[in-house]
C-alpha cells in the first residue's frame, strides 16, 4: 500500500508539477507574446515617431533653403554691385538691429538742397541675389519720382551678418525705418515702405505695426504673396497642403491676415504676367487691406521681375504719391477748419487701374 501510496502519490506530485509547469509555460508564453506585442507595437510607432519627427524635421529646415536664395546667383555673398556703377550717389551704411544682427544698406539720395525735401523710399528686395541687383530699378526710381532711396539688406544675404529667418527680416525692416529717423537730412513725413515679392511680405508686417505706421507715409508691395503656405498649395499643387496645419511651416509671411491691420495709403502693384506668384493673389490683398486708401495697379504683360521695366510703371507710381500727398493736405485742413466735410478725392481710392 505504501508503495502503491508511494506510486500514487509520487504520480500525483509528478502531475501537478507537470500542471504547473504547464500553466507556468502557458502563462509565461502569453506573458512573452504580450511583452513581445507591447514591443512590437510600441517599438513599431516608436519608430515611426522618430522617422516622422526627423523627416518633419529635415523638411522643416529645408523650407528656408527653399524661400531664402542668397547664393543666387553665385557670389552674391561676397560681391555686391555699387550704386556709383549706375551713376547715383549713395552712402554705404552698416548698423546693428536691436538684436545685434549687422546689416549693410545703401543710401542713395538726392543733391543735398533736394534730398531734404525729396521723398524717401525703403526698399525691400525679393528672395534671391543681394540689393547690389536693384541698382537698375533704382535708377528709374530716383530720376523718375526724384527720391531718395535706403536699399535694405536681409541679414544673411549680400554683406550683411546672420541668417534669415522670418522675424529677423521683420527686424531688419524695423532696423532700415529706425536707421531713415535717424538721420535728420531727409523729410520724415514722406518715407515709402516698397517691397517687391517676399519683401512685399516684410514691407506689409512693417507697415501694420502701430508702432511703425505713424511713421511711413505709404505703402506700394508689388508681386506678393498671400501667405507662404498659400505659395507651397501653388507651387507644389498638391491638394494634401490643404490639410497641413501651420505650425508645420518654419514661414509663414501671413500678408493675406495683416492687410486687414492696415491704415496708411497703399499701392498694390501686379503684373498680370507674372507665373510665379499668382496675380489673384495681389487682388485679393488689395481686397482684404484695411486701409480705406488703397489702389490696385493691373500692368498688362509684367512678369514676376520685370513689371517694373513696362510702360508707365514709374508714372503711375508718381500719380499714387501725388494722390497721397493731395489727400494729406486735405486731411490737414479738414481737422483745422472742416471735420465734418467729406473729401474729394474719395473716389480715387479703393479702385483698380489698368495701364
Ligand atoms: C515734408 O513732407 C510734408 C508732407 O508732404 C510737407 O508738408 C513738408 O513741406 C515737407 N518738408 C520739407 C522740408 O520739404
Ligand atoms: C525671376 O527671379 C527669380 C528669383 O527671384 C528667378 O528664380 C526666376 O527665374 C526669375 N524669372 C525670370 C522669368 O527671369
Ligand atoms: C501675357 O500673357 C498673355 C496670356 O497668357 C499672352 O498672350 C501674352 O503674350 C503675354 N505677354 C507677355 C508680354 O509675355
Amino acid at each position: 500500500m505504501t508503495n502503491m501510496g508511494g506510486y500514487v502519490s509520487i504520480s500525483r506530485i509528478s502531475s501537478i508539477i507537470f500542471r504547473m509547469v504547464l500553466k507556468v509555460w502557458a502563462y509565461s508564453g502569453l506573458v512573452l507574446v504580450f511583452c513581445f506585442l507591447l514591443y512590437y507595437m510600441y517599438g513599431g510607432i516608436f519608430a515611426f515617431m522618430l522617422l516622422f519627427f526627423s523627416i518633419t524635421g529635415i523638411l522643416y529646415q529645408v523650407q528656408d533653403m527653399l524661400l531664402y536664395s542668397p547664393e543666387l546667383p553665385s557670389h552674391s555673398r561676397v560681391y555686391v554691385p555699387i550704386p556709383t556703377m549706375f551713376g547715383l550717389p549713395y552712402e554705404s551704411v552698416h548698423t546693428k538691429g536691436s538684436d545685434g544682427v549687422e546689416i549693410h544698406m545703401y543710401f542713395i539720395h538726392q543733391p543735398l538742397e533736394r534730398q531734404r525735401h525729396a521723398p524717401t523710399i525703403l526698399f525691400l528686395h525679393g528672395n534671391a541675389g543681394n540689393m547690389g541687383h536693384r541698382l537698375q530699378n533704382c535708377v528709374g526710381l530716383f530720376h523718375n519720382l526724384h527720391c531718395n532711396i535706403l536699399l535694405v539688406e536681409y541679414r544673411g544675404y549680400g554683406l550683411s551678418e546672420g541668417s534669415p529667418c522670418e522675424e529677423g527680416l521683420y527686424i531688419d525692416a524695423k532696423t532700415g525705418l529706425d536707421y531713415l529717423y535717424s538721420r535728420n537730412d531727409i523729410n520724415h513725413s514722406e518715407i515709402i515702405i516698397f517691397g517687391r515679392s517676399l519683401g512685399g511680405a516684410v514691407a506689409i508686417d512693417l507697415a501694420r505695426r502701430e508702432d511703425y505706421a505713424s511713421k511711413i507715409w505709404c505703402l506700394v508691395v508689388e508681386n506678393t504673396f498671400t501667405s507662404i503656405p498659400d505659395m507651397a498649395k501653388v507651387l507644389l499643387g498638391w491638394r494634401v497642403l490643404e490639410y497641413f496645419p501651420l505650425v508645420f511651416y518654419k514661414n509663414k509671411f501671413l500678408s493675406y491676415l495683416k492687410v486687414k491691420q492696415l491704415r496708411i495709403p497703399s499701392l498694390f502693384i501686379s503684373g498680370l504676367n507674372d507665373t510665379m506668384v499668382p496675380p489673384r493673389m495681389m487682388a485679393d490683398l488689395h481686397h482684404r487691406s484695411g486701409s480705406i486708401r488703397k489702389q490696385l495697379l493691373q500692368i498688362p504683360g509684367g512678369t514676376h521681375n520685370d513689371t517694373w521695366q513696362m510702360q508707365g510703371y514709374y508714372h503711375s507710381l508718381a500719380v499714387f504719391l501725388q494722390n497721397c500727398r493731395v489727400q494729406n493736405t486735405i486731411d490737414k485742413q479738414k481737422t483745422a477748419c472742416f471735420p465734418e466735410t467729406s473729401t474729394s478725392t474719395d473716389h480715387i481710392w479703393g479702385t483698380v487701374h489698368v495701364i
